[in-house]
């Protein structure tokens, strides 16, 4: 296994100037908890607020066709509770993309979707011509609705171009191979092809570049070295140092409601 705090010099003399990156912190998987009781609890706007006081610059959410997480009364209520922009993951499917319209979020991001995947497996693939002629429609759609767009896709040149040919606002680069390699040269090949792609983007596209997807707390410092990149989605690995984080604090409380009688 890849140890990045031994191995890291390899790839961290990428060249960093410029301004700190934006984070999108993703709470799906708070979601994920409560509709495992289908209760109220984690709730939903606490968990945001409480990301916006730990330095949040963005909250994503992914409004899956299942409804196996997010559901549409909480793109409601952080429509109207956050203060930092949120941004809707979504796929192209008729009936979300007409109740996103209506809601309206500062952003929503361009998703492919599988059923019976147990996250987004990869960008969307604008080469098959099908999808690429729905994402025009839904590209339309809400840009009309001064929706801000980002398409995610893999990090590839054809990729970001048909992208820009699509007038997405940014793209969002698919970070997931590069997360799951295990040795120094696959990670080595793996960060340069986010790299490549960001500064082809960011220069020769002139589209924003935002990346993500299996970011964690061991992988992200090398991707925060790529200058050109925006913005970072991160949200299974923070909810998941919350949730152990936040432990010894909810057990005290608990205890201290017990000892109280
Ligand atoms: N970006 C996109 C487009 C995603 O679909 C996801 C997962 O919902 C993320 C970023 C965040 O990925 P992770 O939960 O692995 O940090």
């Amino acid at each position: 296994m890849f140890d990045f705090f031994e191995d890291l010099p390899i790839i961290y003399n990428y060249k960093k100037g410029g301004s700190v990156m934006l984070l999108g912190v993703n709470i799906d998987h708070i979601a994920t908890l409560r509709e495992a009781r289908k209760s109220f609890e984690p709730d939903i706007m606490t968990a945001a607020i409480l990301a916006q006081l730990g330095g949040a610059d963005g909250i994503t959410v992914h409004l899956r066709q299942d409804r196996r997480h997010i559901q549409e009364q909480d793109i409601v209520a952080l429509k109207n509770g956050i203060s930092v922009p949120l941004n809707v993951e979504i796929a192209l499917e008729k009936s979300t993309v007409e109740f996103i319209r209506t809601i309206k979020p500062d952003k929503v991001c361009l998703v492919p979707e599988n059923l019976n995947e147990i996250t987004t497996e990869g960008g969307l693939n604008l080469l098959s011509k099908k999808i690429f002629d729905r994402t025009k429609e839904v590209v339309s759609l809400l840009k009309s609705r001064k929706i801000e767009i980002s398409i995610f896709i893999e990090p590839d040149f054809k990729m970001i171009d048909l992208a820009k040919t699509l007038g997405a606002d940014a793209v969002e680069l698919n970070t997931r191979k590069y997360s799951e390699c295990e040795n120094v040269e696959d990670i080595e090949k793996e960060f340069n092809r986010v790299a490549d792609s960001a500064n082809y983007a960011h220069y020769k596209k002139r589209i924003i570049v935002n990346a993500g997807h299996g970011l964690n707390y061991e992988n992200v410092s090398p991707i925060t070295q790529i200058d050109e990149i925006t913005e970072l989605n991160i949200g299974h690995s923070i909810v998941a140092k919350s949730v152990v984080y936040g432990m010894e604090k909810a057990v005290k409380m608990m205890r201290d409601l017990i000892e109280k009688g």
